[in-house]
């Protein structure tokens, strides 16, 4: 939709106009899954889907939200912020609410209209956009002095203490942070960052949405974290300098590995694997070297499908199309998994194919009819 229809929606709704308009885009990981709470690497990009946010202050310590694509308004007051049973889309911009009071910045009420064209539950962070776009909104309405590491962080505590899902930081940091035309080389331990420049000509992403929805707050997420502090835990009692899964290298995990119980083992090995495969990846990239990105690509999935066992039928079928089809260079699952999407870097001549082959044997296999979505590298969080 464009920015004047939006305004035209805004001033129908709240008989004045918005002040300011933040987007906040969705994003889309290249390469390193579940790393990021492992204070591993990731190399994430923003993609061109915005949340949108118009806004303006008002005087009365409500937060007044109408969220266009589902035609539903909500409020809540800032003296008592609860989570809602009723319309839990609202708990993103009641959390951020919450948690920048609680850090002791002065915040008033607002008047938003949200606009959101990130799909949702499909792995691509909605959520994270929302949270960022919402943080953004009270900062520039209040005139916060917010570092930008914090305004991560306090974005991830909403998520993590309001929502419920126990996530790392790859997904704001995206949303904040990213540069057209470049990937994010994050070590979520340091929080330093390199962008690092994508020289795709003639190659495109291109993400398909499984249809598979994705509950994260209720899947194995979270008791994915769990397995990885039990590891931890094992090899503290041998390895006591280790405070996190990145610390481990290769040598540890060979010399060390049969004190695992089986499926502990299978996570401590893709993160260790993965985390390499991440660092790999920037090399590669920087050199302009597709094919061999494609296949780390391919790795990645294959390590997530049987060592963190976070993908499912529908998602590896995905990959496999992709596998024998000329032109793609790569596919995997992106996302935590258990459904949401795969990416495929793909030669632009191939695109069309590719998507009629997969229209053509995911459907009849699944009957379920995937979408789309031709990614282009794109900025973080802009007015
Ligand atoms: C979700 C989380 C991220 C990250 C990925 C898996 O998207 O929000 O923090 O852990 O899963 O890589």
């Amino acid at each position: 939709m464009k920015k004047e229809q939006l305004i035209k929606q805004y001033k129908a709704i709240y008989k004045k106009s918005p002040t300011h308009i933040i987007r906040a885009p969705g994003r889309v990981n290249l390469i390193g899954e579940h790393t990021d709470y492992n204070d591993g690497f990731v190399l994430p990009i923003a993609i061109d889907r915005y949340t949108n946010m118009l806004i303006s202050q008002n005087d009365d310590r409500k937060v007044r939200l109408f969220d266009l694509k589902y035609r539903e308004k909500e409020e809540f007051n800032l003296k008592n912020i609860e989570p809602s049973r009723q319309k839990k889309w609202s708990n993103y911009q009641r959390g951020i609410a919450k948690v920048l009071l609680d850090a002791g910045y002065k915040i008033g009420g607002m008047d938003v209209l949200i606009f959101s064209e990130v799909p949702e539950g499909a792995g691509l962070s909605s959520s994270a956009s929302i949270e960022i776009a919402t943080l953004l909104s009270f900062k520039e309405l209040f005139g916060l002095d917010i570092k930008r590491l914090e305004v991560i962080e306090l974005a991830r505590k909403a998520e993590n203490e309001f929502v419920g899902v126990q996530c790392g930081i790859m997904d704001q940091f995206t949303s904040l942070l990213s540069k057209e035309n470049n990937a994010l080389f994050i070590d979520c331990r340091s929080l330093e960052y390199q962008y690092v420049q994508l020289s795709i000509q003639g190659y495109s992403f291109v993400v398909c949405n499984s249809m598979v929805k994705r509950k994260l707050a209720e899947s194995s997420y979270n008791q994915r974290i769990q397995e990885c502090r039990e590891a931890k835990k094992i090899l503290q009692k041998y390895l006591s300098e280790i405070t996190s899964l990145r610390d481990v290298a290769i040598n540890d995990l060979e010399k060390y590995k049969s004190y695992f119980p089986e499926k502990l083992k299978k996570r401590v090995e893709h993160v260790v694997f993965e985390n390499e495969r991440v660092k790999q990846a920037v090399e590669v990239l920087k050199k302009g070297n597709l094919e061999a990105f494609g296949e780390l690509m391919y790795q990645s999935h294959k390590s997530l499908k049987e060592l963190y066992e976070v993908s499912i039928d529908e998602l590896d079928l995905l990959v496999e199309i992709g596998m024998n089809e000329p032109g793609v260079l790569g596919a995997r699952l992106t996302g935590a998994g258990f459904g949401g999407c795969v990416i495929y870097l793909v030669e632009d001549s191939s695109i069309e194919h590719l998507k009629e082959k997969i229209l053509d044997v995911y459907w009849g296999k699944t009957g379920l009819i995937p979408q789309f979505y031709k990614v282009v590298p794109s900025r973080g969080v802009y007015m």
